[in-house]
């Protein structure tokens, strides 16, 4: 049977287009998503000929059905887009915390709304939350929220998607993703506490969204790959 679909909603960097490349070098047909189409389009054509480029924006939620229209033969979805709100108390940003809730809490949930037809029985989900559920930092008030509610998600998706397969992946910080790549304060502070003594790898990350998708037992599952940072 020909490969199904992989879409891949926030996948034109970082972990998403890392998992978007792994999926593109097994031989299936892959959808990703942006904000910006001509960028979208772009990546895409980097990644593989079977890769399309979508643009939606997740803290737009009603468009996105509209964007996501046509897509068929669904295998996997994945939820990776973020917008960081470094956001504290003090000189609190209303705009861009909206922002953040909207994308991950109503944008994710209606990437699958609108997808929900086209997934088979034996479809899986996968959503990103983050470390930060766990592991604040100041100014992380929004991005410890949405990731803690991602946790929560994963559990009501789980049951009405059935049996549809459906869990979360929780990374530390990921010391070779672009998001960190200006920041070695935040790197030195997170390897000292890591009990592995070094931040975790995109690479890493992808092997374990790819076992959480394609295993057929796990489902309902938040996973946290850390390198026991959680513990240190
Ligand atoms: N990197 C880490 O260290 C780390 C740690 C913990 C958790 N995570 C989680 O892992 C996931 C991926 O993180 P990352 O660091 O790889 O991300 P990233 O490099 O910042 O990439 C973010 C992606 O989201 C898309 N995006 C941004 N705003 C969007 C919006 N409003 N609507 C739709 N798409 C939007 C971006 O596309 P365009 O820019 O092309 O629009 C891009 O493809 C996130 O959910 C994040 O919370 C990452």
């Amino acid at each position: 049977m020909a490969a199904g679909t992989v879409v891949i909603v926030g996948g034109t960097q970082g972990l998403g287009r890392r998992l978007a490349e792994r999926f593109a070098d097994d031989g299936h047909p892959v959808v990703i998503s942006g904000r910006d189409s001509e960028r979208t389009a772009a990546v895409a054509a980097q990644i593989g000929s079977a890769v399309r480029g979508v643009a939606l924006d997740l803290a737009e939620p009603t468009q996105i059905a509209a964007s996501l229209a046509g897509i068929e033969n669904v295998e996997h979805v994945v939820l990776a887009a973020i917008e960081r709100d470094s956001n504290t108390l003090r000189e609190y940003d209303i705009a861009k915390a909206i922002r953040l809730v909207t994308l991950k809490l109503v944008g994710y949930t209606e990437v699958l709304h609108a997808l929900h037809p086209a997934l088979h029985d034996t479809c899986s989900v996968l959503l990103y939350g983050g470390l930060a559920k766990e592991r604040p930092y100041p100014g992380s008030t929004t991005v410890t929220s949405v990731n803690g509610a991602v946790e929560t998600m994963v559990r009501t998706f789980a049951l009405e998607l059935a049996p549809v397969r459906v869990n979360a992946l929780h990374p530390g910080i990921v010391g070779d993703s672009p998001a960190w790549e200006n920041n070695a304060a935040m790197i030195e502070a997170v390897t000292t506490r890591t009990p592995i003594g070094r931040t975790i790898t995109m690479d890493e990350v992808t092997d374990a969204a790819l076992f959480l998708l394609r295993n057929g037992a796990v489902n309902g599952v938040n996973l946290n790959v850390d390198g026991g940072w959680v513990f240190g």
